[in-house]
């Protein structure tokens, strides 16, 4: 087998990672791989450690151990200094820590272009403006976040994990809360996102049909290690712990359901 380091169809690599918080061990010599360009979704019981692996991948976190290779390089050995650029190549639609609420949607994702990159105003406006239209908030530039439905939240939300062109995405739980046509709208959004700028996606997600439509790859995290296929794989799986996460696939395991247009948000 080739090492998955050098292979350039491969964006992300994990090897040997250990992984504990205090004595609460949630990663053990977890080896795995995602494919470049590809949507990756990750599964695992709750408490499997799939946000966990996000945030080791993202560099919010660091390993006890093991390597992470992000196009080759060990992002585990960079110093804090250099991991700034590995970030910027990395967009994050996470749960929480989304937008800014006292600023505009528009200066929400103008504030990384003014923050990190030496671009005119009017090449953030058009930046800005490209990937509002993109999640179809081009009506919504001036409104406060707060004065966005939870829907309309989400797609700023990819809008701004998207504004640098970040050539990996990594989404945690991108559909909770949302009503089924506001999962669907987001949906189609990530499968164009990720075809449009030929992001390398990763997602997790409770909702599981709608996941397992939008895969390419499925990983599976499981106590003894990662367990990796194509869909269809995944679906064949003998493997009673699958088979369990994959019986929500009928259902798809909504739970949180707020209306779109709602001004309730917590
Ligand atoms: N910052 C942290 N401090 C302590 N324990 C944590 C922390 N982050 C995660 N954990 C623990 O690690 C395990 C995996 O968490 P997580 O990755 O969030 O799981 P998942 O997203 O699969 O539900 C859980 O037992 C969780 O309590
Ligand atoms: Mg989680």
């Amino acid at each position: 087998m080739k090492s998955a380091r050098n292979d350039k169809s491969v964006a992300i690599a994990l090897e040997g990672v250990n992984m504990s918080f205090g004595t609460r061990r949630v990663m053990h010599d977890l080896t795995c791989e995602f494919a470049r360009g590809k949507i990756t979704v990750i599964l695992g019981g709750s408490g499997s450690g799939k946000s966990t692996l996000l945030r080791l991948i993202g560099g919010l976190i660091r390993p006890q151990s093991g390597a992470i290779y992000i196009d080759g390089r060990d992002v585990t050995k960079l110093a804090e200094s250099d991991m700034y650029d590995v970030r910027r190549d990395i967009g994050m639609m996470f749960q929480h820590g989304a937008l800014l609420d006292s600023i505009s949607v528009f200066d929400n994702l103008a504030f990384p272009l003014h923050e990190h990159t030496d671009m005119s105003e009017d090449d953030i406006a058009d930046e800005v403006r490209d990937r509002l239209d993109a999640v179809g908030l081009a009506n919504a530039e001036d409104l406060l976040p707060g004065q966005l439905s939870g829907g309309m939240l989400k797609r700023a939300a990819l809008a701004r994990a998207i504004i640098q062109r970040p050539k990996i995405l990594l989404c945690d739980e991108p559909f909770s809360g949302l009503d089924p046509i506001s999962v669907k709208r987001i949906e189609a959004l990530l499968l164009q996102v990720n075809q449009r700028y030929e992001m390398t996606t990763l997602l997790v997600s409770h909702h599981v049909a709608t996941t397992m439509r939008m895969a390419n790859h499925v990983l599976v995290l499981k106590a003894s290690g990662a367990v990796s296929g194509s869909p269809e794989e995944m679906r064949a799986s003998a493997d009673p712990l699958i088979h369990n996460l994959l019986s929500d696939e009928l259902t798809d395991n909504i739970d949180d359901i707020e209306p779109e247009g709602g001004a309730a948000r917590a």
